[in-house]
């Protein structure tokens, strides 16, 4: 009877503790799934799995400038307006446009980013009339020139690697490499330059030690594996929306055919997210990207996802500086690592960065672009004891990390310039009232655009800036045709990203802005953004989710 009663003592109790862990994995998921955006980017795997059922469709002729169902004199106006566009791509660009057409069956990356550019309903119609020139000859001050010799102002800033100006990276490269000719392309053994740069950045950083790499992609990888040897646990944590990279596992929605199964997507600046950081043992790391404080959980705004008007974006400093210090609080208390990804924001918010600008520090740091003084660089900064790569009492337990280009010695020349020209009281002056002189010039725009009527507005996190639009549309995406013809040369992103190098002088951007409203003002001349009163962001939502469920069930 005994024995009988402690079997079953024993089983009730085994059977408690087998509900309590299976109640306690059930809250963590609960929380985890309380962690997330409620957007398709907060849902990776959801939204791979949707964008295998997204169907093609396009507009043929007679609905390309009637998607929002516009009466037939505003699609009358609007054709006569793209028809005007096109006249003058194919004269004004026609050599530049000759070369690209020739290059594109052969460059993949081409025949990416030409199809999108807009959504992909009107992209094949566009990229007909409106072909755009993907070559270039030469740039001088804040102007790019393509081969026809049209010359524009430059709010590609390279994807952000154009902070200083081009001239400065020309003479960067051009000493840099002067400097470390007589040594060569030797890779392995370090030219002397190295010590300088390494001293530099540690300065710079406020951080131990430093390894190089080739870009800003395997810089995060490096980090992130290092965070994971360390702390012997098995996810990162990036926020919903964030661009490190093209690597796996800092990608794991759309854009990455393979599962990203040890990362966790969660919501910026939310206390969800903090709960799951506070509660979960496997989380080796947070990954920052500073960026994002100006548009927290939405993806880099690109032209091609322009399908209404929703866009929207406003960087809050001090909202951000705080979630920040929420972030290294909790990351200090539960051991996790704090990256900042200062790949793009890295020496242009402030010379110290991210770091310096929030008055929040990192455990490690990664940077990239202009840091390389106009060639490839990816770097990342960090404390001792999570930089080292093997543990003295496990020989064999190790965290590689190696590349023929780390450290080359042309890399490493021009990025001495750059950082040097940061030690000099010019470099120091590029920092000095640089966003109130950004913010002034983003008020300026909004108010002479308000003054006449425009249905656009500028958000900017200092010299980054996108673009807004306040009326409900489906043509937003033609502005940047608008805004080529007249001067201005954006990414293949398009208005999502206009990216200013810090010398732009008043007049510069001043003509800038001129052209800018000039391009505004002619798209709104040619009824792209009608107006009507049943014409708003939800009715045009569900005008594509019909079209899309008709071509899917029907075609
Ligand atoms: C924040 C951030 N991290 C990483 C990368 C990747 O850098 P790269 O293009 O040099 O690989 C980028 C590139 O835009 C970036 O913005």
């Amino acid at each position: 009877m005994a024995a009988w009663a402690t079997t079953t003592l024993a089983l009730y109790g085994a059977g408690g503790a087998a509900l309590a862990t299976s109640l306690f994995k059930l809250r963590r998921r609960l929380e985890l799934s309380q962690a997330k955006h409620r957007s398709l980017a907060g849902h990776s795997r959801m939204a791979r799995r949707l964008a295998t059922l997204v169907p093609f469709y396009e507009y043929d002729e007679a609905h390309f400038f009637c998607a929002d169902a516009a009466p037939a004199d505003v699609a009358q106006c609007r054709r006569a307006g793209f028809e005007r566009l096109s006249a003058l791509y194919k004269t004004r660009f026609a050599e530049t446009i000759r070369r690209t057409a020739e290059a594109a069956d052969i460059i993949s990356d081409l025949q990416f980013t030409g199809a999108y550019r807009v959504p992909f309903q009107f992209s094949r119609y566009t990229r007909k009339h409106l072909p755009s020139g993907a070559f270039m000859q030469s740039t001088e001050g804040v102007t790019i020139t393509d081969l026809d010799g049209n010359r524009f102002y430059d709010l590609t800033g390279s994807y952000g690697v154009n902070v200083l100006g081009y001239d400065f990276y020309k003479d960067a490269i051009e000493r840099g490499a002067a400097r470390v000719r007589a040594l060569g392309p030797v890779l392995g053994p370090y030219h002397p330059v190295v010590l300088e740069n390494v001293k530099l950045l540690k300065e710079i950083s406020g951080l131990d030690e430093i390894s190089f790499h080739m870009s800003g992609t395997e810089a995060v990888m490096q980090a992130v594996r290092l965070a994971r040897y360390h702390t012997r646990r098995s996810h990162l944590v990036r926020f919903c929306g964030a661009y490190h990279g093209w690597w796996g596992d800092v990608q794991p929605g759309i854009g990455n055919p393979v599962p990203a199964h040890e990362t966790y997507t969660l919501k910026d600046m939310s206390a969800d997210t903090l709960r799951v950081l506070r509660t979960r043992r496997d989380i080796a790391c947070v990954l920052v990207n500073p960026l994002q404080a100006l548009h927290p959980n939405a993806s880099a705004p690109s032209d091609s996802a322009l399908l209404d008007s929703g866009r929207r974006a406003h960087f809050d400093k001090d909202a951000y500086t705080a979630w920040l210090k929420k972030l290294r609080a909790v990351c200090t208390e539960r051991n996790i690592v704090l990256i900042f990804d200062e790949v793009f924001v890295g020496f242009r918010v402030a010379r110290g960065g991210a770091q310096e600008y929030f008055g929040v520090r990192a455990d490690l740091v990664t940077y990239g672009k202009t840091l390389g003084g106009g060639l490839p660089i990816g770097v990342v900064c960090g404390r001792h004891e999570l930089m080292k790569r093997f543990r003295d009492d496990r020989p064999a337990d190790i965290c590689f990390a190696r590349g023929s280009f780390n450290s080359h010695p042309y890399v490493m020349g021009a990025m001495n310039e750059f950082l040097l020209h940061l030690q000099s009281p010019a470099g120091h002056a590029i920092y000095q009232d640089l966003d109130s002189t950004w913010n002034l010039r983003a008020d300026r725009l909004n108010a002479q655009l308000r003054a006449e009527d425009l249905p656009v507005e500028v958000a900017n996190l200092s010299s980054i800036w996108t673009v807004c639009y306040t009326r409900p549309s489906r043509y937003n995406w033609m502005l940047q045709y608008y805004l080529r013809a007249e001067g201005l040369a954006l990414s293949w992103v398009g208005t999502g990203r206009l990216i200013f190098s810090l010398n732009y002088t008043e007049a510069d951007f001043e003509a800038a802005a001129e052209r800018f409203i000039a391009a505004a003002k002619a798209m709104q001349r040619d009824g792209w953004w009608w107006r009507h009163p049943e014409l708003t962001d939800k009715s045009i939502k569900r005008a594509i989710l019909k079209e899309t469920i008709a071509r899917r069930l029907f075609a």
